[in-house]
């Protein structure tokens, strides 16, 4: 027998529920912040990537799908960001629209050791907002993840945010960190010894105690932040405290991606665990319109990882049958009443009443105890006796009630 490929999930009739519902609550609140649904492709150039997220980002490096056809080479999307921006150049939203809101929802694909929480596909629903470099908008991205949270009834989240400043700030910061962590390299894990040849910031985030040490060693301040950026971040965390948003400022918070400046932020979740605690996380990257071809633009956004949601929203063993709540379950006994049952329930479906019927012939008996299964709401029972009448036996599943009901009131006595 097959299996799914390692790092893929299936998400089964009974775990959609929880799905269905996180989607549509936050089209809902995406449509209350005025923001649009964009769908992009799935496969993008593999240049897009490499030129957005950074040669030196873990993603591009390591964790790429790449589809090879003749001279061009695709990628699987690891991220929305990227297609979005191109998205946004290539069909001209920046003249026609040049402040757009954004969000999206679908499959990512990142080629990932596996485990708890870190999958080979998985699904984005993030936002982007193109066309400003208003704090005020840092705020409103923010505040709305954290809506979507709430809205979802996750708790126990923290909202971390961090300013990394514009390019020059991130040199300045690189440099000299160049320069403390030169003779402390005995003491880094290997992971940041590579990063501190290729992507020296992502050392300040390692979650590796001895690496944490040396940081915190290091005594780093955030002098190498400029002063537009010190005041863009600054008004940031006023819009956010006014907004009675609870975040905590993480200076060495800083993202693996090259395209983010200025205000970084992450919803972390403490049952995620220590190596991978981030629900969601996003920024500000106000180069990357430009560096894509563009004009100059502001932009920030986010997006949260839905399988870590469902992580920490669903208790274990928590499943449904996915059976609609209302369901009416129809049971014949005999050959006229099975050709009865047939009209009566493509009557029920056509007329907005969800319906189903026992095709294997079950007993009686048996066929009450799938509907009970099912959840079903009400159960039609036709066997001779209601053919002769011209009536139908309707059972009241939650009450056990059951009476004969004539066809033409059926439809009235199901709606009720
Ligand atoms: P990211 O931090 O790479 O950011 O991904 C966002 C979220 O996706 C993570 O916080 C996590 O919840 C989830 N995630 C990432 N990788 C995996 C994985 N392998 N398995 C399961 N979940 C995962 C971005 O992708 C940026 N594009 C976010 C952004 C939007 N920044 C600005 N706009």
């Amino acid at each position: 027998m097959f299996k799914k490929v390692p790092g893929t999930k299936d998400i089964l009739p009974g775990e959609i529920a929880w799905w269905l519902k996180i989607e549509e609550s936050s089209r809902r609140i995406f449509s209350l912040y005025n923001y649009q649904e964009i769908r992009p492709p799935l496969i993008e150039d593999v240049g897009l990537f490499n030129r957005s997220l950074g040669e030196s980002a873990e993603i591009v490096q390591k964790q790429m799908f790449l589809i090879r056809n003749n001279q061009d080479t695709y990628a699987l999307r690891p991220e929305g960001t990227a297609s979005i921006v191109r998205a946004y150049l290539e069909n001209n939203l920046d003249k026609t629209n040049s402040f757009s809101k954004l969000y999206y929802t679908g499959a990512m694909f990142r080629l990932e050791r596996p485990q708890k929480g870190r999958l080979r596909q998985f699904h984005h629903l993030g936002c982007e907002v193109i066309g400003s470099y208003q704090p005020q908008v840092d705020a409103e991205v923010i505040s709305l993840g954290d809506r979507i949270l709430k809205e979802s009834g996750i708790k126990g989240y923290r909202i971390k945010i961090n300013t990394l400043g514009c390019s020059q700030d991130k040199k300045e910061l690189s440099s000299s960190l160049r320069k403390g962590l030169k003779d402390k390299l005995g003491q880094l894990c290997r992971e940041c010894l590579v990063r501190y040849e290729r992507n020296i910031l992502r050392v300040l985030d390692c979650k590796n105690e001895s690496c944490r040490e040396v940081v915190r060693s290091l005594n780093l301040s955030s002098s190498h932040i400029c002063k537009e950026c010190a005041d863009h971040f600054k008004q940031v965390r006023e819009v956010l405290d006014s907004l009675k948003i609870n975040y905590e400022v993480s200076p060495y918070l800083v993202r693996g991606l090259d395209y983010y400046t200025r205000t970084v932020f992450e919803f972390v979740h403490p049952d995620l665990g220590p190596q991978q605690d981030a629900l969601g996380a996003g920024g500000r990257y106000d180069n990357l319109v430009k560096n894509l071809g563009g004009p100059e633009k502001g932009a920030v956004g986010f997006a949260f990882g839905l399988e870590r949601l469902a992580l920490i929203h669903q208790t274990p063993g928590h499943q449904d049958t996915g059976t609609p709540g209302n369901l009416v379950y129809i049971v014949t006994m005999g050959e006229a009443a099975k050709k009865e049952g047939t009209k009566l329930l493509d009557y029920l479906r056509l007329s907005g009443i969800c319906a189903d019927t026992d095709y294997e012939g079950r007993t009686l008996k048996g066929a009450m105890r799938l509907a009970n299964d099912l959840k079903a709401k009400f159960v039609i029972i036709i066997g001779d006796d209601e053919l002769k009448k011209n009536v139908v036996t309707l059972k009241n599943m939650s009450s056990g009630e059951q009476r004969e009901v004539k066809s033409e009131d059926l439809l009235g006595e199901l709606k009720c």
